[in-house]
């Protein structure tokens, strides 16, 4: 490990990302700009080909620092597995979605371990970043590398590090966000930590792999909890007529014991509706039932009827059906400030409202276009036309509602967007 520890040491280290996506892209470009030389691997042929043309598909990478990350000859892309013989340094970033059946999907992870044990060689360090069910790395991935011969801690290294990126957050990104790794042997987790503080301020050792693996489920878990909880908060303020946002900002003046969460229309996006099942899953096998888990996930997956039934009560005050309504959603991205619609419960609202007759279009300055239902949508200027009913599913930072939202005749606000902006025909959450 002595050669390793060299590279890693004097940044000669040579370092493979495999799937260049949200999480394997900023991973990428951060260890470039920190001196090594980057060779990112994805199956996606058009992702390689606008890394190596410098042109940025991740809303968090600037192209301007992609292109000259490449220009400089630090960061390159290829389909090519073999570039991973090469590498030091492997870092494991695929997909990790759930099945038709919501059981984890790791088909993606065993598929690239598999290309991987094929070019192991001694003095490498694996990380696998995605996030999976705990006993991932030890019992799936393990086996599969240990098919090369090599024995792990010994001839390379073999670890976990949960990925925390927060696409759309300004303040914290790859370099300042801690980083948690646990390793198969203390040796895995020493060059783990070691490679890993070469770009990322603070690393922060645990004792194993599976500590890694839980640990990105407990804060997933922990947001997926409490965001059930302030949901149900909403409908029981509701049938209470308190309003839940005066109850959340009050009880947040408490200056110990309480972390403010807000009600909205769903979950969405690739990580919280997702990882808990990763854990109720795994506990499944060990018999076991996470209630927290299926109780959040039922409230949440909830939400996206109880905005419907808020439109219809709202509709009906004014002697409307739904059906031949026009309905405007306002913001379709799973949260602010980006382009994501994975999972978005903005989709769920709309085909909801569609099923029951009502005409539906979108205003989303980050989101040009979706599909739905075999459909294309296309965003539409935020103005109240003709629209009977508006609901603010996303509020992006820098879209203005003030000058359009007393013409609708009806808004359902669905995130305290229009907070200052109170009104007889503003229906808040
Ligand atoms: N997106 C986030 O905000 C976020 C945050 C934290 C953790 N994560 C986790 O990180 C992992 C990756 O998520 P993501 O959002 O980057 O996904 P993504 O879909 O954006 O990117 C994954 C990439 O992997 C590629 N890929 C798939 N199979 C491959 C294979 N066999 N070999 C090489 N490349 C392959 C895909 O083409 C894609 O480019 C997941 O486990 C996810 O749960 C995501």
């Amino acid at each position: 490990m002595d050669v390793l520890r060299e590279r890693i040491e004097n940044r000669t280290a040579r370092f493979s990302v495999i799937g260049l996506g949200y999480v394997g892209l900023p991973l990428a470009v951060e260890f470039a700009r920190a001196g090594y030389a980057v060779t990112g691997v994805d199956v996606d042929a058009e992702k390689v080909a606008k890394v190596n043309a410098g042109e940025s598909y991740v809303q968090d990478v600037p192209t301007e620092v992609l292109a000259s990350l490449v220009a400089d000859g630090l960061l390159s892309a290829s389909v090519d597995f073999d570039v991973l013989a090469e590498a030091d340094v492997v870092s494991i970033c695929v997909p990790t979605p759930l099945s038709k059946t919501k059981d984890p999907d790791v088909s993606y992870v065993v598929a690239s371990s598999e290309e991987l044990a094929q070019r192991l060689r001694k003095n490498q360090l694996v990380i696998l970043e995605s996030t999976t069910y705990p006993g991932t790395t030890e019992e799936l991935v393990l086996p599969i590398l240990t098919s090369s011969n090599l024995e792990v801690g010994v001839d390379y290294c073999l670890a976990f590090s949960p990925e925390r990126v927060d696409p759309g957050n300004r303040e914290y990104g790859v370099r300042n966000t801690p980083k948690v790794v646990g390793g198969i042997t203390e040796t895995c987790t020493e060059m783990a930590t070691l490679f890993l503080s070469g770009a990322i301020e603070t690393v922060v050792p645990v004792s194993s792999t599976g500590a890694a693996e839980t640990v990105k489920l407990l804060e997933n878990t922990f947001r997926s909890v409490n965001i059930g909880l302030v949901n149900e908060l909403a409908i029981m303020c509701e049938r209470l007529g308190v309003d839940v946002w005066e109850v959340i900002k009050a009880a947040a003046t408490k200056p110990f014991g309480f972390m403010p969460f807000f009600p909205g229309p769903g979950l969405g996006g690739h990580c919280i509706p997702i990882d808990p099942l990763y854990l109720s899953w795994k506990l499944k096998t060990l018999d076991y039932r996470a209630r927290f888990i299926e109780l959040a996930g039922e409230v949440n997956a909830r939400m996206p009827d109880y905005v419907i039934a808020r439109t219809v009560k709202g509709l009906n005050e004014q002697k409307k059906p739904v059906n031949g309504s026009k309905f405007l959603i306002i913001g379709v991205a799973y949260k602010p400030d980006i382009d994501d619609v994975r999972e978005s419960p903005a989709l769920d609202i709309l085909k909801l409202l569609r099923r029951q007759g009502g005409e539906v279009a979108y205003s989303d300055p980050y989101v040009p276009e979706i599909r739905l239902n075999g459909d294309t949508l296309q965003s539409v200027p935020l103005e109240a036309k003709d629209y009977d009913c508006a609901i603010i599913a996303t509020n992006h930072r820098g879209v203005d509602f003030s000058a359009v939202v007393r013409d609708f005749p009806l808004v359902i606000d669905t995130r305290n967007a229009t907070e200052g902006m109170e009104a007889p025909n503003v229906v808040k959450l």
